[in-house]
């Protein structure tokens, strides 16, 4: 079963599988079912009518056709093929599913992705340039080892990017406070809230 609660053939998975691996070759990317079968075949199997929205993920323009109760988290995950947005709880409850829209940080599982039709999201993969250097707060959290096993750092990462963005003079407490809705189940939180501090004053210089 897929995270949106749509139970699909095992034939229908492999067929968006191989649409994603074509799409991202191509730009603007394009995911649609391309072919009408496709999209027959999940509305055969899901019973759902389906849904075209066009996001902006990264600088990209993206074009996702799916189920309209659709999430911003199983829309980039399952269907951009961006797999660095972490699927904890699936209800709001963990943080990890933290991405940008428009710059502020946002639950992903309880976004809907037609909510955000032309609105700027930008996941963990467009935090930093491919070939550029990591963002500050990216490096930060490798020099103190702000992680063990890493499933909360994209969500650690981009919660603590949007809160520097808007309050660059945050004291050690109000960091704490205001990462309290990401959890790290390693206990990582002393590292954490280290590594912030430190890519605070370099996002500030
Ligand atoms: Fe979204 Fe846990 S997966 S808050
Ligand atoms: Fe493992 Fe946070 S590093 S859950």
């Amino acid at each position: 079963m897929a995270g949106d609660g749509i139970v699909r053939p095992v034939s229908v998975q492999r067929r968006q599988f191989l649409t994603v691996a074509a799409a991202t070759a191509a730009a603007p990317l394009m995911l649609k079912a391309s072919s009408q079968s496709a999209s027959s075949a999940d509305k055969a199997a899901t019973g759902r009518e389906l849904h075209t929205t066009t996001l902006v993920v990264n600088g990209k323009n993206v074009t996702v056709t799916a189920d309209a109760r659709t999430t911003l988290l199983d829309a980039l995950r399952e269907y951009v093929g961006l797999t660095g947005t972490k699927k904890g709880c699936d209800h709001g409850q963990c943080g990890a599913c933290t991405v940008h829209v428009d710059g502020k940080r946002v639950l992903s599982c309880l976004t809907l992705a037609a909510m955000t039709a032309g609105r700027s999201v930008t996941t963990i993969e467009g935090l930093s340039d491919a070939d550029g250097p990591l963002h500050p707060m990216q490096q930060a959290f490798i020099d103190h080892d702000a992680f063990q096993c890493g499933y909360c750092t994209p969500g650690q990462i981009m919660s603590a990017v949007a809160l520097i963005n808007e309050n660059p003079k945050l004291s050690e407490p109000e960091i704490r406070e205001l990462m309290s809705g990401n959890i790290c189940r390693c206990a990582a939180y002393p590292n954490i809230v280290t590594a912030i501090m430190q890519a605070k004053v370099k996002m500030g210089s």
